[in-house]
């Protein structure tokens, strides 16, 4: 019998029981049994933890979110402690973690992860386990693919917040600040902030101060509309250049991300002597169902790896570049984050209809590359980004 073992590690988000099950659907349609990993890579290391999947055990989990087989950001497996660092996960560890997949008798592993999980996947790889991996989080920041799964059901949680929030602010006349997440990419923050009409977006690729905060806030009050949005991703950087959070170096893990919502909140208040508002949305963005959007695209990231497991194409991870889906070495996509680039179409046309990045340029012509009539009718930009 052939087989095929998958783990879902890092931070959940939606869309990975749609990978689950894409794998279990496709897998059984070429003759593969599949196998679980509960909790992460901690599944394959003793007490190794497993759960058989089938159709029937996978039937109807394409709609929930989470993941049912757990999943864990932290523990004995880690292989990124912050931005660009690799730490060697032990020795023990991945030859326990070969022996697990060499008795369970795996064709191959499919490791369902961020950054942090796939640069795991990657020294797996390394020593000889037949991996293949797929990316997810809802941080959108892996480089080589477009889009992750998880990211577009986390800006509609994010965007249904600001739509929330838009009617109470109008009523009170109140400044009000949104904290979503995104860890150093500012995607979540930028793409609910242009779909939830947000008035100014404040994000890690892009400085800003408060007093431009401030003036923006200052010239809607001119124009008479005394309410304001304000969408700040969680790992933009205070003026300063400092991030807010808790640092856990020391633990060998990520700084935690979180708080700069009440600080530019208490900012603005100080500074215009007005009430201010935050909330902070953060794990909500993680929860429940995935848009029809992640449906799809973790559904074929299941089908795929599948495929890539069948053809022996082991070190890759999945990725989507519209309009497919291709392969990279996982090498090639982990270390290296994708962040918003503030020249792209989605910044400049935020910038287009006025909207604050808390920067000076916000002030003035927000195209980077005028329309030039000469070479084309229509003006392209980078697109998508
Ligand atoms: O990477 C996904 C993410 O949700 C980030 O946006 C956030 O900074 C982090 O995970 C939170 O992790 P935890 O659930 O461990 O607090």
């Amino acid at each position: 019998m052939k087989r095929i073992g998958i783990l879902t590690s890092g931070g959940d988000c939606p869309g990975l029981n749609a990978v689950i099950r894409g794998v279990v659907k496709a897998g059984s349609q070429l003759g593969y049994d599949c196998v679980g990993f509960l909790k992460g890579y901690e599944g394959l290391v003793d007490p190794v933890s497993y759960l058989p999947l089938n159709n029937k055990n996978t039937s109807g989990i394409l709609v929930r979110g989470g993941t049912i087989l757990g999943s864990t950001n932290k523990g004995r497996f880690v292989a990124v402690a912050g931005e660009n660092d690799r730490v060697e996960i032990d020795k023990s560890l991945l030859e326990a973690s070969r022996k697990t997949c060499e008795q369970l008798e795996l064709d191959g592993l499919i490791c369902v992860g961020g950054d942090g999980s796939l640069a795991i996947a990657q020294q797996f790889h390394e020593y000889g386990i037949p991996v293949v991996g797929v990316p997810k989080t809802i941080d959108n920041d892996l480089s080589a693919t477009a889009f992750t799964f998880g990211f577009d059901s986390a800006v509609a949680c994010a965007t249904d917040a600001l739509d929330r929030l838009h009617t109470t602010a109008a009523s009170h006349e109140r400044t009000m600040v949104l904290e979503v997440m995104g860890r150093h990419a500012g995607w979540i923050a930028l793409h609910s902030g242009i779909a939830g009409g947000a008035h100014a977006i404040l994000i890690p690729e892009i400085d800003w101060t408060f007093e431009n905060l401030c003036h923006k806030i200052l010239e809607r009050d001119q124009d008479g509309k005394r309410f304001t949005l304000v969408v700040v991703a969680e790992g933009a950087r205070l003026p300063d250049g400092g991030h807010v959070g808790e640092d856990r170096g020391a633990l060998k893990q990520q700084m935690k991300l979180g708080g700069i919502g009440q600080v530019v909140a208490s900012q603005i208040q100080h500074r215009l002597h007005r009430e201010v508002r935050c909330v902070v949305l953060g794990h909500l963005q993680r929860g429940g169902a995935p848009t029809t959007f992640d449906r799809v695209l973790a559904t074929q990231f299941g089908a795929h790896a599948v495929r890539l497991v069948h053809h022996k194409k082991f070190g890759e991870m999945i990725c989507y570049q519209p309009p497919n889906i291709h392969s990279v070495p996982i090498s090639e996509a982990v270390n290296r984050l994708s962040t918003v680039d503030p020249k792209s179409a989605a910044v400049q046309a935020a910038r287009a209809l006025g909207i604050s990045f808390g920067d000076s340029s916000s002030v003035g012509s927000p195209f980077h590359s005028p329309f030039s009539h000469s070479t084309s009718e229509t003006e392209t930009v980078t697109a998508g980004t």
